[in-house]
């Protein structure tokens, strides 16, 4: 990353370290300030950031240089993708990092973020109030050293230019964007994840169909209509929409391809987007069965789903990471998205994209929880997101839905 001060490296870093563990690619955040925090300690007056303090320059270059050999050592353990989130803000720093991670075989590729004054100034009171650099600091007091903070590194700061090899520039978060020598799969997804990237706060509900004529029967998969308590927990739905999702104005509406979740949007009155990308896992030859006739039928397939729920795959069937690539341009799009979204989709699907908004690890998404007839909130925060879940109802005996 790199950027002054308070422009968003840090959301940034984050949202891009979510994105690519949830796609099965090992990444981890190094964040240079937390070293300093841990080493130096927090509480540091603006003056420790002046480059013409010798000391502080001499320790900031220190808490750089551990940060990049452990991120270093990461990429020998088998990482595949490092964030190193920190302002770089000059030529001689980025040639350091460049030339270190080179030396190791590891291509780097710089992600400058700059953004407006108004920007800036709801970053820092966003984020850098709540910051341990500031704990128990009168807000007025935090706010006047962070900018003097800012000054100093801007007194040095030199943008990336040509001669600095692959880069990212993200101006004003997701106006604009330019894109230099940015070649391969992994890369080129990240720039459409970039592109895409805003800062609009707005909140997201996932929820299941209401129950359907085979989780009666307790069978996977099918494309049944809603049962009676199915219609129910439609109307109940409606109700919650009114209360409290139609208050935030112009909403979408996504539902999957399958009978249940478009009879569960329809009561709503709205119009909705099918994606066929929403549709449940793709059970295939167990399609249809219950967990005790695949048991019966399929044992060794039983077993290697219990011992390996996320790669396990359905004969001619898909697992939860197929779910999850199948998913995630539905992921970009609610990226994308500035309006609230509310999701009607399927248990495996759901889980996939609760576990990329709430940044769990891969191994937690086959097995999170998403009952039928419950809707789960995520209102945006700082830096992720604040999960609530309303159970609406009617309840269903403790059976329906899932095998874990
Ligand atoms: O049982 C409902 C259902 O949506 C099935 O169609 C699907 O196969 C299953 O849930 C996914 O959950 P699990 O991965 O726990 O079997």
């Amino acid at each position: 990353m790199v950027g002054l001060p308070a422009r968003g490296k840090t959301y940034v870093a984050r949202k891009i370290l979510r994105y690519l563990n949830w796609l099965g690619h090992p990444a981890r955040l190094f964040n240079v300030g937390n070293y300093r925090r841990e080493h130096v300690g927090s509480l540091q007056a603006h003056g420790f950031f002046d480059p013409s303090n010798q000391e502080g320059v001499r320790q900031r270059t220190l808490m750089a240089l551990m940060a990049l050999e452990d991120m270093l050592g990461w990429f020998e353990a088998g990482g595949e993708v490092a964030i190193y989130d920190a302002t770089n803000s000059t030529h001689e720093r980025r040639k350091l990092i460049q030339d270190k991670c080179e030396a190791r075989g590891v291509r780097v590729i710089f992600i400058e973020s700059s953004c407006d004054d108004a920007t800036v100034e709801a970053n820092v009171r966003a984020t850098k109030l709540d910051s341990p650099d500031y704990v128990g600091v009168d807000s007025d007091v935090a706010v006047a050293d962070f900018r003097a903070r800012i000054e100093h590194y801007a007194q040095v700061y030199e943008p990336v230019d040509e001669s600095e090899g692959s880069y990212i520039k993200l101006i004003d978060v997701g106006q604009k964007v330019i894109v230099n020598r940015i070649t391969g799969y992994l890369p080129s997804r990240l720039v459409s994840f970039l592109v895409n990237l805003h800062n609009v706060p707005r909140p997201v509900w996932l929820t299941r169909h209401g129950q359907a004529e085979f989780n009666v029967i307790e069978r996977i998969g099918g494309n049944t209509h809603l049962s009676a308590p199915g219609r129910a927990y439609a109307e109940n739905l409606k109700r919650f929409y009114d209360e409290r999702i139609a208050p935030y104005g112009e909403v979408e509406v996504w539902t999957s391809t399958l009978v249940r979740t478009q009879e569960t949007a329809e009561i709503l009155g709205k119009q909705t987007l099918q994606w066929r990308a929403l549709n449940e896992i793709e059970a295939g030859s167990c399609d249809g069965l219950t967990y005790r006739e695949i048991k019966e039928r399929y044992p060794e397939d039983w077993r290697a789903r219990c011992g390996d729920k996320l790669s396990y795959r359905y004969p001619q069937g898909e697992s939860y990471m197929d779910v999850i690539q199948r998913v995630e341009p539905v992921v970009l799009e609610l990226e994308r998205q500035k309006r609230p979204v509310l999701i009607i989709s399927h248990q495996a699907v759901l889980r996939a994209i609760y576990g990329y908004l709430m940044g769990h690890e891969l191994e937690r998404i086959p097995h999170l929880d998403v009952p039928l007839h419950t809707v789960l909130e995520f209102a945006p925060k700082a830096y992720g997101a604040a999960e609530q879940q309303f159970l609406l109802g009617p309840a269903l005996p403790p059976h329906t839905g899932s095998s874990s």
